[in-house]
């Protein structure tokens, strides 16, 4: 097991082949995932240290990946902030959305402690993981949180209350936003404390806004969050899903790397982020539902890209979807692993 791959890049040292790791790499496909949720509910599975432990630890062995992400998901900071949460059948549920409010604010009520479940967790992984390696923490960026707070449910991906609240009231917008950028960054630094490798920041939602909106009123706010932990010296990746040509409008103090969704070749994203900043990606997930000649067909796009690129991690462009073969996803990592990335 090449330990140190993944943090080497991160800081910019050259290694032998580009580090691989998946988002949602623990809580999809994986077989002995899905047979642990025959027993235990997910709200069991991240409460509990042991097995909140043992599910983050699962894609390390089960699939050779080089760094393991915490087990938990971004709706806990809403929920610490006094939303009441359910994870249903079909995705999360608050009991009450902004969006059916007169005052929202009202029902907002941060509550630091109650993410101190989480920092057990990441004890006990770092008591039962390999020895130095790397787990990389996790926070929602504030917009993507707020549009399950004012929606109130997983499942409308447009969102069109809280994008329309951006627009009807941007006062109560930024208070909404400050208030999740205040305990992310709390969240965040203590993540550090109990000894996260790096962090990554998750704006599944960039693409439901014009990217000059989004770099205007939303950037700034994930800029305190990320300027907080590389303060601490904990690299730091940025997924802005959907930004586009946005990318261009980045700045190096934003992250240290930027994770690129599907939509953009990694190539033309490369030339749009800045040059002192790293790239992950972008592999579109869906394509593990192809057969294995067409998935390496594809892999091998990114040879003359590795080859010339050390500030790189291979990842897919956006989570691992429910249905993909457990076998295809280890496919990927023995690709990446063998080939050659020198030529
Ligand atoms: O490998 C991992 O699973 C790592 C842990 C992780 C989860 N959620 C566990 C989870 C991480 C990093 C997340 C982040 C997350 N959560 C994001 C950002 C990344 C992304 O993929 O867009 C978002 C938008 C959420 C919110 C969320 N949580 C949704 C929309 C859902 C339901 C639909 C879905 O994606 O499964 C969840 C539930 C959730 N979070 C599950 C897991 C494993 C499914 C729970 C289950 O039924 O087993």
């Amino acid at each position: 097991m090449e330990k140190g791959i993944f943090i080497k890049t991160l800081k910019g040292e050259k290694t032998e082949r580009p580090p691989v790791w998946f988002m949602r790499q623990a809580g999809r496909v994986l077989p002995s995932y899905l047979e642990m949720r025959k027993q235990y509910s997910f709200k069991e599975l991240m409460r509990d240290p042991e097995l909140a432990a043992k599910v983050t630890l699962l894609p390390v062995y089960d699939l050779g990946v080089d760094a393991a992400i915490l087990f938990s998901d971004i709706l806990v900071i809403p929920e610490a902030m006094g939303m009441e949460l359910t994870f249903t059948d079909s995705g999360p549920r608050f009991a009450t959305a902004l969006k059916d409010l007169d005052d929202p604010m009202s029902l907002i009520n941060p509550d630091a402690t109650k993410l101190e479940y989480i920092y057990d967790v990441i004890d006990k992984i770092q008591e039962t993981k390999p020895a130095d390696f790397p787990l990389i923490g996790f926070c929602g960026a504030p917009f993507t949180t707020l549009c399950y707070m004012v929606q109130g449910l997983g499942t409308n991906h447009t969102f069109p209350d809280a994008v329309s609240l951006l627009y009807k009231d941007r006062k109560l917008a930024k208070q909404l936003l400050g208030a999740i950028t205040e305990l992310s960054i709390e969240y965040a630094l203590n993540q550090v404390k109990h000894g996260i490798a790096a962090f990554q920041i998750f704006e599944t939602h960039a693409g439901l806004i014009p990217a000059d909106l989004y770099m205007e009123l939303i950037m700034p706010f994930v800029r305190k969050i990320s300027a907080a932990v590389m303060q601490t010296g904990t690299p730091t990746i940025f997924l802005p899903k959907g930004l586009g040509t946005g990318l261009k409008q980045l700045q190096p103090g934003d992250a240290d790397f930027i994770s690129v969704d599907w939509q953009v070749p990694i190539k033309e994203a490369r030339e749009m982020i800045p040059a002192d900043m790293g790239v992950q990606g972008n592999l579109d997930p869906r394509i593990l539902f192809a057969n294995q000649e067409v998935i390496e067909a594809k892999l091998q796009e990114y040879l003359s890209f590795g080859a010339e690129e050390d500030k790189w991690i291979f990842n897919v462009g956006h989570g691992f979807v429910p249905g993909i073969p457990v076998e295809n996803a280890k496919f990927v990592v023995d690709w990446i692993k063998s080939a050659n990335w020198n030529s």
